[in-house]
């Protein structure tokens, strides 16, 4: 069912009775101390703290907030029929509340059960709402990264971070409902950041069914008040204990996904003797991508123009990589070589071109990046000598198949992948096919299955490309030799590396 603006602001996604009871049992039946205080920071109509009075009674104390009044008269008063129940539900604004203050007045062993809002800062600021924490890069992104939407944050992972750090040194179970990638991320800060977390695990939920939403979620459950713990914690695949599907964890300062599978294949985590690069990015997909048609190139807005060849190119993306579609049907227009490069010339160059951009110039200078700021008129990004390399292995980073695909040529013009693939440069079709089989090769799989989450967004990102050493990859395959040859023929781009650092002077 479509949710209201106000819906959306809140994050409001009520947890079902019957789930919210399954939670409160998974809990009582796993901690063996007495919970003396139960408290839900965000508890909407109360569906968790009745699931709770129910499963540990009278013994504890209730307390709830939520933003919205109604809710809170109704979570007030489903608990006030409940017998000899003492609860406290008040209307309170998350980020108004001083959470140290609060909880070090509540007896422990405490316990945060409950549902946090569902919804990111950049939808939030879509939407216009304002329910946000004062600015604050809490994970501290910068530069590019802060640009480029790294700094995009889940509200609920913001408030999970802000409450285990006010528990700091205090006993507390913390059972909150969440995405997936909301829990690995509040476990990594927590971890990076030395703050206790507890032994931990995350316990699938079916979300669309439980929800109506299709996100990967589950019940994110650790404890502070521990000394020494692991950074480590493990996915069950239900609101169970029963058999962990798998373990991750921080190694070496990175989060792993599968810490055993990672352990086995560690020493393929290595140098970059390639280094992978993004696809072509320009954010008018409407202007810049066409089809052909009879020799005339259609653009997304179905307009017809004859144009130079010259600055248009073969063009592959993300489910084309994904699903071995490896004909281009499309062509995009790159306006440069390299980032710096004018773009002026093409006045001359290629006037039709040249025109068919001042034509579209309205949907091209407003382009909102801060990337374009500053840079040649109808400027592209994600290019330099590398993107017209004469071979690339590609990936798709949106797809959990993790599938590298050859690509060569195509009418003698090298084929681009668009910003949501990544891609290294080659020398060749055959260089590129020696590099795709050896990273499609069971060994590779397995090692970048350890470190991909496969939930996530982008389960592929540039950061796990970078770390598979293709030298120590090719050794596993006993295909050194011309893996030498290739690492070593001359560099497609200034910054790679030799052969001459990988036989001298690896570091790890
Ligand atoms: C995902 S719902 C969960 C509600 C309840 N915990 C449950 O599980 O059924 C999120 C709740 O957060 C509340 N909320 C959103 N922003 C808030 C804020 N800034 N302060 C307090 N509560 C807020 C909403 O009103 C909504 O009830």
């Amino acid at each position: 069912m479509a949710k209201s603006k106000q819906q959306v602001t809140f994050g409001d996604f009520q947890t079902p009775l019957d789930l919210a009871r399954r939670v409160a049992a998974l809990v009582k039946l796993h901690e063996s101390t007495d919970i003396r205080t139960i408290f839900e920071p965000t508890c909407g109509l109360g569906s968790f703290l009745q699931a709770s009075a129910e499963a540990f009674g009278a013994t504890s104390e209730y307390w709830g907030f939520d933003l919205n009044f109604e809710y809170v008269e109704t979570a007030r008063g489903a608990l006030a029929q409940m017998d000899s129940i003492s609860g406290h539900v008040e209307q309170k604004d998350f980020y108004a509340i001083d959470w140290k203050t609060f909880l070090s007045e509540q007896p422990s062993p405490l316990l945060l059960i409950g549902n946090p809002p569902w919804i990111t800062n950049a939808a939030m600021g879509a939407i216009g709402g304002q329910n946000l924490p004062e600015k604050s890069n809490f994970q501290r992104h910068k530069g590019f990264a802060a640009k480029t939407g790294k700094a995009n944050f889940d509200i609920s992972e913001w408030m999970l971070i802000r409450l285990l750090e006010a528990l700091q040194g205090k006993q507390a179970v913390v059972a909150m409902l969440c995405k997936t990638a909301t829990a690995r991320k509040v476990l990594r800060h927590a971890w990076l950041n030395g703050l206790d977390a507890g032994p931990s695990s995350l316990h699938l939920i079916d979300a669309s069914a439980e929800f109506g939403v299709s996100v990967d979620a589950c019940l994110f459950y650790t404890h502070t008040g521990f000394d020494d713990t692991e950074p480590t914690a493990n996915v069950f695949g239900d609101l169970s204990f029963d058999k962990p599907k798998q373990t991750f964890g921080l190694f070496a300062g990175e989060l792993v996904s599968d810490i055993d599978a990672y352990r086995e294949l560690y020493d393929l985590d290595g140098l970059e003797y390639r280094k992978w690069r993004s696809g072509v990015k320009h954010d008018a997909a409407k202007v810049m991508e066409f089809t052909r048609e009879n020799g005339v190139y259609v653009n997304g807005l179905g307009e017809r123009y004859e144009l130079e060849d010259d600055y248009l190119f073969p063009l592959l993306k993300s489910s084309d990589l994904a699903n071995g579609r490896l004909q281009p049907s499309r062509y995009v227009l790159l306006t440069q070589r390299r980032v710096a490069d004018p773009t002026d010339e093409i006045m001359t160059t290629a006037p039709k071109t040249w025109q068919y951009l001042l034509d579209h110039s309205a949907q091209l200078d407003k382009r909102g990046s801060s990337i374009y700021l500053n840079r040649p008129r109808f400027s592209v990004f994600g290019i330099g000598d590398y993107s017209f390399a004469p071979a690339k292995v590609a990936i798709s980073g949106l797809y959990k198949n993790i599938r590298f695909q050859a690509l060569g040529s195509d009418d003698g013009k090298p084929v681009m992948v668009d910003d949501t693939c990544y891609f290294i440069p080659c020398n060749s079709e055959s260089e590129a096919e020696f590099f795709a089989d050896l990273l499609n090769s069971e060994t590779a799989q397995r090692f970048i299955s350890a470190l991909v989450f496969k939930d996530a967004k982008r389960p592929v990102t540039i950061d796990i490309l970078r770390r598979i050493d293709l030298k120590k990859l090719a050794e596993y395959k006993g295909k050194e030799l011309i893996a030498a040859e290739y690492l070593s023929s001359p560099a497609l781009e200034t910054s790679n590396q030799y052969l001459m650092v990988f036989e001298g002077k690896e570091r790890y």
